[in-house]
């Protein structure tokens, strides 16, 4: 088939390299001339696991990248929207980018064409687009649009679109959906899975991909309920670690003991510092919008949306907890990143929560595997250092933050930690160690819906150093 995916970001870029990847011919189009350049050139934008080599398998061959929609359009069986649907400020998904491309797509339709949204927008979106089209001189009989969701997850988005928990076609005519079915046929009838050289995916054995046809509104419903579920399902946690906190049980069991029920499933089950990201947090805010406009009051939402905020704030509580006042004090802050695997930090708990930190007056180095150079760009320049790795950003540290759950801060040696830090202080936004082990090593550990590990023997620093920084204006020793 030949497709046309508008917009090169996450979305657009990911599902344009599987569809070449599937066999298909396909034109991705955007108007940021040097992303265009960047990706003509071979380069990946994002730090995305088995992206660039799809990229160098496809370029110049079943993948051309090109800024004229027009022609794009003309060449293609579907296009796929892709363009990003930030949110405004009172919460609603801003939609003129989707408008503008359908616009276009409008002007040039001359032979039956499937237009389908894979940004994640508001319902309604679908007719939306169908009126802007006919109005902008598209003739009724020759387009339809879909709504076909993504549920892709950043780090492990190529992974996702490959071997899929499910596709949704969300499509009103069938000659539409017909068009659909087609692109995905390789994932659905298995025949990808046969081939060599293919993206491993995550399970062993043998994988077809489910499809689940729907009408348009129920498959933009799909996305909207979908990421509001999984952060409901966070932010439940996080409050069942609140109470855990308060009456001195430990989360962790309460999830494995929760989790196994397979009805409720131990995935998306693990408290932390909450959510962030590009999705989760402006979702939310879009659907609850939808909801009200409607006429319903989602208050189900507003809850989670609470529970998430406040579990910044009670990590700063703890930071507290553990070092008393915080002005003059140096932390070395592991995880910048929304989430392990990413180099983004949009929406970053992290990102806040320094903010909050260096308002505060404290000195902050950090290190992360991917997403340093972007949070570079986001904190204010010379009032944070980056490290070449954990231990170094740790070094002479009053304390270690972790507030990303990469796994290689998983395998950290907890004794090198302890040699590292000036006072043997780690407060673990993700519960990424045993409290047990931390104890044995005579850390201070706190955790998030875990008992804290308070230990009796702590490593005095020495004399000259205390000395050194009590002379210090505004520093006091925990
Ligand atoms: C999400 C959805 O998972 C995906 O289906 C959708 O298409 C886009 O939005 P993504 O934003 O990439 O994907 O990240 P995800 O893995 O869902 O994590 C979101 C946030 O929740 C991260 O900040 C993560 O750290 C946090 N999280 C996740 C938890 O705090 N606990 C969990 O148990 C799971």
């Amino acid at each position: 088939m030949n497709i046309a995916v508008v917009g090169s970001g996450y979305v657009g870029l990911v599902a344009g390299a599987c569809f070449a990847e599937l066999g298909h011919n396909v034109i991705l189009v955007d108007n940021d001339e040097r992303k265009l350049a960047a990706l003509k050139k071979g380069e990946c934008p994002i730090h995305e696991k088995f992206l660039p080599e799809l990229l160098q398998r496809h370029r110049g061959k079943r993948l051309a990248f090109t800024d004229d929609l027009h022609d794009a359009v003309r060449r293609s069986q579907a296009i796929f929207i892709a363009v990003g649907t930030p949110p405004k400020e009172d919460g609603d998904a801003d939609l003129s980018y989707v408008e503008s491309v359908a616009r276009g797509i409008a002007t040039a339709i001359d032979d039956y064409k499937v237009v389908v949204e894979k940004s994640t927008v508001p319902v309604y979106t679908n007719s939306w687009i169908r009126k802007i089209m006919l109005l902008n001189g598209a003739p009724a009989e020759l387009f339809d649009v879909a709504s076909n969701p993504e549920f892709l997850r950043e780090g492990t988005a190529v992974a996702d679109f490959l071997y899929p928990d499910r596709i949704v076609i969300g499509a009103d005519a069938d000659r539409c959906a017909a068009v659909l079915e087609q692109a995905y046929k390789p994932l659905v009838d298995g025949s990808y899975y046969d081939k060599r050289d293919i993206i491993p995916g995550p399970l062993a054995g043998p994988f077809k991909a489910r499809l689940i046809r729907t009408s348009a509104k129920s498959a933009e419903l799909i996305k909207h309920a979908s990421n509001a579920f999984l952060a409901m399902k966070i932010s439940f946690v996080n409050a069942v670690a609140c109470v855990c906190e308060a009456v001195g049980a430990d989360v962790e069991q309460v999830c494995e003991g929760i989790g196994s029920d397979s009805r409720i499933g131990r995935r998306f089950l693990y408290p932390g510092v909450g959510y962030g990201g590009s999705c989760f947090p402006k979702d939310l805010l879009a659907f609850r919008s939808v909801a009200r406009e409607n006429g319903y009051q989602f208050g189900l939402l507003d809850e989670t949306v609470k529970v998430n905020e406040e579990q910044r704030n009670r990590f700063l509580r703890k930071i507290r907890k553990a070092l008393w006042t915080l002005k003059g004090k140096k932390l070395g802050v592991l995880g910048l990143a929304f989430k392990n695997g990413t180099d983004d930090i949009r929406e970053s708990p992290a990102i806040s929560i320094m903010k909050t930190l260096l308002k505060e007056g404290c000195s902050i180095t950090a290190y992360d595997p991917a997403a340093m150079e972007r949070a570079a760009e986001e904190l204010p320049p010379d009032a944070i250092k980056f490290a070449n790795d954990p231990y170094e950003a740790i070094q002479g540290a009053d304390a270690c933050l972790i507030l990303t759950e990469w796994e290689d801060f998983a395998a950290l040696d907890v004794a090198q930690m302890k040699k590292a830090l000036r006072y043997p202080i780690v407060i673990d936004g993700r519960n990424l160690f045993k409290p047990s082990v931390m104890a044995a090593a005579g850390m201070n550990y706190y955790s998030v819906g875990r008992p804290d590990v308070v230990g009796e023997r702590r490593s005095v620093p020495r004399t000259t150093e205390l000395k050194t920084e009590l002379s210090e204006p505004g520093n006091k020793v925990a």
